[in-house]
């Protein structure tokens, strides 16, 4: 049966760099409350209306199309990951179709916060199974600094802006196992509403509401659910942890990250880590994170990598792949 094997990747970061410090000049907050609590030193974000959500996918695709030496022409599905996009419709999938000039390609977008990168990899995964499709472009892409508020110290410090994509193509090996979850009963912990409707019934002459969030009980579920979902997709590929060479969460926070390094009993170097220098760039840091590994040369070919995201909805997700 064929399965989503990587063969390219590619990510962008907008070009402004951020420091805690920065931060610091417009909320009551320090480098070093920011870096005890999260890990963050500092993150990108979009500093100019011509950087966009569009803008850091296209670049994304196209560094990740050079890497797997395909032309847009052979992209059959584009899939983005995104709670940002610019514009309610058209998709950013159909936007970044144009921009390419990925003509064949059916495009859509997903929503699953930050695990969506994960929902559209598996979604890719099962579109191979199928045998609909044989070239997939997969992008992970948010400007979260639009809906944040600037204002609010206890969320503002944690997110950054990027995109990551891979290319993927119906291969025999590389999927390995994946899962996914959710549980819309807890959804209120992150929050973020859409814009009010303001018909001549409802008016209610309200202002856009801002991304919240009750910091702990996301952290207490992302470590509880990381390693459960990571011990059952061993199980279900009947592979233990000794066999991974890599972890490559979600990158929301160094805290957890360890916490569930500890939980799982195995040493940091297992668990690479970029959120010092990128932020939590939800649905992006996935694929920013395995680009990264990439181009500095971390991976090897026949590398099992085990993927997880965890975030808004609330929803996880965990990818087994060979490299
Ligand atoms: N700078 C300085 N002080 C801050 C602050 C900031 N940026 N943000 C909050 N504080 C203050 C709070 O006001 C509070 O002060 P008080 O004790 O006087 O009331 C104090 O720090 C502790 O706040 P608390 O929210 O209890 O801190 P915490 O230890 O839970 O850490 C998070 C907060 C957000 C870092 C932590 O809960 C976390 O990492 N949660 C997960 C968030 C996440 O990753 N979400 C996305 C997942 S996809």
């Amino acid at each position: 049966m064929m399965r989503a094997k990587i063969i390219g990747t590619g990510s962008c970061l907008p070009e402004k760099c951020v420091t805690n410090k920065d931060l610091s000049t417009f909320v009551d907050t320090s480098d070093a409350w920011i870096q005890s609590r999260t890990g963050i030193r500092e993150r990108h974000l979009v500093s100019s209306e011509a950087e966009t959500t569009l803008t850091l996918a296209v670049h994304a695709a196209e560094k990740a199309m050079a890497d797997a030496g395909i032309c847009s022409k052979d992209l059959d599905l584009i899939l983005v990951a995104t709670v940002s996009s610019d514009f309610i419709t058209p998709s950013t999938a159909c936007m970044v179709q144009k921009e390419l000039g990925a003509y064949h390609a059916a495009a859509f977008d997903l929503n699953a916060a930050c695990s969506g990168f994960l929902f559209a990899f598996h979604t890719v995964d099962a579109y191979f199974q199928a045998g609909i499709c044989q070239t997939a472009l997969v992008i992970g892409v948010e400007t979260l600094s639009k809906i944040i508020d600037w204002s609010d110290r206890s969320t503002c410090v944690l997110f950054g802006d990027g995109a990551g994509a891979v290319v993927a193509k119906a291969s025999s090996r590389g999927m390995i196992a994946s899962l996914q979850g959710s549980d819309g009963s807890r959804g209120e912990i992150l929050l973020c509403k859409n814009r009010t409707n303001n018909n001549p019934f409802v008016s209610t002459g309200k202002e856009p509401d801002y991304l919240t969030m009750d910091g702990q009980e996301v952290f207490k579920f992302a470590v509880k659910k990381v390693p459960e979902c990571i011990e059952n997709l061993l199980g279900q590929a009947d592979l233990d942890l000794s066999q991974i060479t890599y972890f490559l969460l979600h990158q929301a926070n160094h805290r957890m990250i360890a916490s569930i390094a500890r939980k799982l009993n195995l040493p940091m170097e297992k668990f690479p880590s970029n959120v010092d220098r990128c932020g939590n760039t939800s649905a992006a840091s996935i694929p920013i994170l395995l680009d990264e590994m990439h181009r500095t040369g971390k991976l090897s070919s026949g590398d099992i990598l085990l993927l997880s995201g965890f975030g808004g909805g609330l929803t996880w997700a965990a990818s087994l792949l060979e490299w």
